[in-house]
C-alpha cells in the first residue's frame, strides 16, 4: 500500500467500519475518530505498519505510541497487570485514559511501537466507531494524533487532512470529536501511586479522589512521556497567550484573536466560559488561526481549573516556537 498518494474518506458506517479493518489488517494506514482527537491507526503487532505511522507523520523515533485495544481483559495480553490498574480501568474505561505500564515481556508488539522503553502505553477509547473497529480487527491499533509531528492536532476530518491528504490511506469520517483533547496520560510508579504525564479530559483530582493515593512529588517524576516536547501542537505562526481585548491597544489588527467568556475573538472558545465547550474548540480554533491572513494569534486567558489545566498545557506548548 506504500508509495499510494491518494487518501479516500469513507463515512464510519457499519461498511466504512469493514473496509478500515481489511485496509489495517493489510497493514494500511486510517485515520479514525476516537472520542479525544482523530488518530493515526496502524496494527501494533506489524513492525511495517508502525513504521509507516512514523513516516507519516514525520515523528521521531524516541517517541513512542498509545497503543488501543477493545477493553480490560485485552490490555493484560500486552501490560502487566495489577490491582491499581484493575481499579482505574474499571472506573474510567472505556474513556481519555491512558496508562503507561510494564510491558508484558513476549507480548506481540512492534518494537518501535515503545521506541525501546521497559512500559506500554494503553487505552480502551469510548467513541462507537473506534470500538467496533477494535471489534472487527485481531490485533491491537497503535494511535497517535493525527498530524503531521508537532503540528496542532485534528478534530475534524478536515484537520486531518490538512496534514495528511495523500500520506495515508484513509479517513473514516465520524464528525467533530467530542473531547476535543489528547487523553490523560498516568504512569504507574513502582511504589503503586500514579505520575501525571499528560494532563487532559480526566482530571486529576478525579483519578485522585477515586482510585488513588494523591501523589508525594508533582515536581521530579522517574517516568516521563518522550513525547511531550516544549513546542507542540504549533499553528506555524507567533502565539501570545493571555491577551485581553479590554485593555485598551493591546490586541492589535494583525492578530487572529482566540477568545474565551466574556473575552469575545475571531473564534471563541466558549462564550458562556465553559470549560469542557473550549477544549472541544481549542484545536478547531487553532487551526482557523493557522489557516487566517493573520500573521499573528493571539488567545485570551484560560482558567487553570478542572480541562483548564490540560488546554493551558496544549496553549503553553503551541506558544513555544519549534527549536
Ligand atoms: O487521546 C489520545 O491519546 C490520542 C488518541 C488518538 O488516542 N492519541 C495521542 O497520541 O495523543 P500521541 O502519539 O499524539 O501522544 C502519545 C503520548 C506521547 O507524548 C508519548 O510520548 C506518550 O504518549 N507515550 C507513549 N508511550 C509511552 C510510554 N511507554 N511511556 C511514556 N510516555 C509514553
Ligand atoms: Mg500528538
Amino acid at each position: 500500500m506504500s508509495g499510494k498518494n491518494v487518501t479516500e474518506v469513507v463515512q464510519a458506517n457499519a461498511s466504512g467500519v469493514v473496509r478500515a479493518a481489511k485496509v489495517l489488517s493489510e497493514g494500511g494506514l486510517v485515520a479514525v475518530p476516537t472520542e479525544t482527537v482523530y488518530g493515526l491507526a496502524a496494527r501494533a503487532d506489524s513492525d511495517a505498519a508502525v513504521a509507516r505511522i512514523y513516516e507519516a507523520k514525520g515523528r521521531p523515533s524516541f517517541n513512542p505510541l498509545i497503543v488501543h485495544v477493545r477493553d480490560a481483559g485485552h490490555a493484560q495480553d500486552y501490560v502487566e497487570w495489577s490491582e491499581a490498574a484493575n481499579a482505574a480501568a474499571e472506573r474510567f474505561w472505556p474513556g481519555p485514559l491512558t496508562m503507561v505500564l510494564p510491558r508484558r515481556p513476549g507480548a506481540p508488539m512492534a518494537d518501535a511501537v515503545t521506541a525501546g522503553l521497559p512500559t506500554l502505553a494503553v487505552r480502551v477509547p469510548a467513541h462507537p466507531v473506534m470500538q467496533k473497529l477494535l471489534e472487527a480487527v485481531d490485533f491491537p491499533i497503535a494511535a497517535p494524533s493525527a498530524n503531521v509531528s508537532g503540528f496542532i492536532s485534528p478534530t475534524t476530518v478536515a484537520h486531518v487532512m490538512v496534514s495528511l491528504d495523500g500520506r495515508i490511506d484513509m479517513v473514516l469520517d465520524g464528525g467533530p470529536t467530542s473531547a476535543g483533547l489528547e487523553s490523560s496520560i498516568f504512569a504507574l510508579e513502582a511504589d503503586g501511586a500514579w505520575e501525571e504525564l499528560r494532563p487532559g479530559p480526566l482530571d486529576r483530582a478525579a483519578l485522585d479522589a477515586e482510585v488513588a493515593e494523591p501523589r508525594r512529588s508533582r515536581s521530579n517524576p522517574a517516568v516521563r512521556a518522550p513525547g511531550q516536547l516544549a513546542s507542540h501542537y504549533a499553528p506555524g505562526k507567533p502565539v501570545r497567550l493571555d491577551a485581553s481585548p479590554r485593555v485598551a491597544g493591546e490586541v492589535a489588527q494583525d492578530e487572529f484573536f482566540i477568545g474565551f467568556g466574556s473575552v469575545g475573538g475571531d473564534c471563541t472558545l466558549s462564550a458562556s466560559g465553559d470549560l469542557k465547550e473550549a477544549a472541544a474548540r481549542l484545536y478547531d480554533c487553532l487551526h482557523q488561526g493557522a489557516a487566517s491572513d493573520k500573521p499573528r494569534i493571539a488567545v485570551a486567558p484560560v482558567p487553570m481549573e478542572g480541562v483548564g489545566r490540560a488546554i493551558n498545557d496544549r496553549l503553553r506548548r503551541a506558544a513555544t516556537p519549534p527549536d
